[in-house]
């Protein structure tokens, strides 16, 4: 029996403002909502909390909160969730927030004030020792990103980065990263290319590269082979945090079932599970479900079959069926 792998994320931690709206309003409009809630989330805590409610590996995480009232939500959220906290405070800033209108459709338009995220620098990062893989995001400085990725790498951690919010990535952090994970809209910003999905995930100097494509599943390319995973089904009541738990659930299973001998195929389709359990509730770390979740619900759900099979080259575009996520019921 081996020990437990450690993961650690480094990351933004914010308290998310969301208001449920018919649709999300357009420039210049504004949408009278229906509910206003709060919810602990930020990309690097969403994804801390659901590698730990993944289970199987030692969460860690890397945050820096202010010296404020939204910080207690936040970390009383990742301590049980059971993730061990490296808490920075920066009394200078207040804690990150997120602004977040979700529509109907479950779709939703977020706007983050950093705060004491943009202030989380190089000395902060603790000890490698023992950890496996170093999860990171963007909503940190672009510059620590690279500093803790260049750490990583010199530690030998492998590090995945979840290039998210989408943006333009210098080759010398690309070269430092070893698994990928984007939406479309942040693929389109890291590749070299335009061209089909196949060729511009093909572009980046990265050994694995995981794109997700909402309700048509996932892919990925893996030293030159192609990995297809459709959706599951689900009625979608908000999409917050789904990416997140998708990373989170990712890394957690990569870096377990490899030791347990299950297989990328496995990791694969228990983050497209879980993600799609995310969809179906409030909120961001409110919504992310536990393994014992995620496995319950794939059991009772028709496993979907990976599309094709993985396709060899790159010289055809994957081929993904019909989305399979269904909408909220009509006048709820
Ligand atoms: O990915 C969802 C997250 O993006 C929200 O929780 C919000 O805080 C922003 O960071």
């Amino acid at each position: 029996m081996s020990a437990l792998k450690t993961i650690l994320v480094a990351g933004s931690a914010n308290l998310d403002f969301v208001v449920q709206a018919a649709h999300i309003p357009a420039p210049g409009q504004t949408v009278l909502g229906r509910s206003f809630q709060t919810f602990p989330g930020g990309k690097g805590a969403n994804q801390a909390v659901a590698c730990a409610r993944a289970g199987g590996v030692a969460t860690r995480m890397l945050l820096a909160l202010g010296d404020d009232a939204f910080a207690a939500p936040i970390e009383a959220s990742l301590r049980s969730a059971g993730v061990e906290l490296f808490l920075i405070r920066k009394a200078a800033q207040p804690t990150g927030v997120a602004l977040i209108c979700v529509a109907d459709d479950g779709e939703n338009a977020i706007t983050v004030a950093p705060g004491a995220n943009a202030l989380l620098s190089v000395a902060d990062l603790p000890s490698l020792a023992g950890v496996s893989h170093l999860l990171l995001q963007l909503e940190i400085p672009l510059s620590t990103v690279l500093a803790y990725a260049a750490a990583a790498r010199a530690a030998g951690v492998a590090v995945v980065l979840n290039a998210a919010p989408a943006q333009a990535l210098p080759a010398e952090l690309l070269a430092l990263v070893d698994i990928l994970v984007v939406n479309e809209g942040e693929l389109a910003a890291v590749a070299k290319v335009q061209g089909t999905l196949a060729q511009r995930m093909a572009s980046v100097a990265v050994p694995m590269v995981v794109t997700t494509l909402g309700a048509s599943g996932c892919c990925a390319l893996v030293q030159g082979r192609w990995w297809t995973q459709p959706a599951y089904a689900v009625a979608v009541l908000d999409t917050t945090a789904a990416g997140d738990t998708f990373c989170g659930m990712l890394v957690a299973a990569l870096s377990h079932e490899h030791d347990q001998g299950q297989g990328f195929q496995a990791a694969l389709a228990l983050a497209s599970a879980a993600a799609a359990l995310a969809c179906t509730q409030k909120g961001a770390q409110a919504s992310i479900p536990t393994r014992a979740q995620v496995e319950a619900f794939m059991r009772a759900q028709p496993l979907p079959a990976p599309h094709q099979p993985p396709l060899q080259s790159i010289a055809g575009e994957p081929q993904f069926i019909a989305p399979s996520i269904v909408g909220p019921p009509k006048g709820t």
